[in-house]
């Protein structure tokens, strides 16, 4: 399957893309922790990618599409792939269009988790991830490691992502309102947006996902 996942920042996209990629046998590719990846290895990319996250803007296309295309032409992404975060805009979404054409490939869906705004606060208010691998997510009080400050999949450092303070969530929120959002409408006019809510435990969303998954293919 190719999956698309949408929703706004803190909705829990990275937690349930975790769930879904392995029950569906399909890589998650999050462009959010390719760009944390070579800031954390110093590449230019990385150094490229920064500033406009620490801000919380959207990195230039011209960066991210070149670097999502390269990552889904990857072997283990050849029968499927769940995104996790691209696309992001509408210029992105018509790319990604251009390159699975290319390929003679379609999307099957894109599953778009809704949360309340003050929710999606208290989530990333008490989000850690692990140093070593910002796909290892926890939260203080929803998700907690067994020991403090700890990853129980690697026992890497948990920190708090520099993105996450109280001015840069409210500016990744209005980025996701006015750039993000219309690739909803632009994927509902392909019928391929499926709509679930992202309240309640990571088990039950992860239950609903696959239930609304399997209703739409
Ligand atoms: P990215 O890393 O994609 O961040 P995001 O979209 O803002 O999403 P988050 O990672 O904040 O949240 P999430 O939905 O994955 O939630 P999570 O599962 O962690 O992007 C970061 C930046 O990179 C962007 O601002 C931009 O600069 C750049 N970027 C990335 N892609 C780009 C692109 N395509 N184009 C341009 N720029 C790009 O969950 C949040 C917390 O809630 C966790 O603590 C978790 O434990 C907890 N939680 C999850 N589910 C539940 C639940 N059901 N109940 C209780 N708690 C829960
Ligand atoms: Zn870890």
């Amino acid at each position: 399957m190719r999956i698309v996942l949408v929703g706004p920042p803190g909705a829990g996209k990275g937690t349930q893309a975790a769930f879904l990629a392995k029950n569906l046998s399909i890589p998650h590719i999050s462009t959010g922790d390719l760009f944390r990846a070579n800031i954390s290895q110093g590449t230019d990319l990385g150094k490229q990618a920064k500033a406009y996250m620490d801000a919380g803007n959207l990195v230039p296309d011209e960066v991210t599409i070149g670097m999502a295309k390269d990552r889904m032409a990857q072997p283990d992404a050849e029968n499927g792939f769940l995104l996790d975060g691209f696309p992001r805009n509408v210029s992105q979404a018509e790319a990604l269009d251009v390159a699975l054409k290319a390929d003679d490939v379609k999307l099957d869906a894109v599953l778009d988790l809704e949360v309340p705004e003050d929710e999606v606060v208290k989530r990333i208010a008490g989000r850690r991830i692990c140093r070593k691998d910002s796909s290892h997510v926890f939260h203080v009080t929803y998700s907690k490691p067994k020991q403090e400050g700890v990853c129980d999949v690697c026992g890497g450092e948990l920190y708090q992502r520099e993105d996450d303070s109280e001015d840069t969530v409210r500016k990744r929120l209005e980025v996701y309102h006015t750039q993000t959002e219309p690739i909803i409408d632009y994927y509902r006019t392909q019928g391929l947006v499926v709509t679930i809510s992202a309240l309640g435990k990571v088990d039950e969303v992860t239950e609903r996902a696959m239930d609304a998954l399997k209703g739409d293919k």
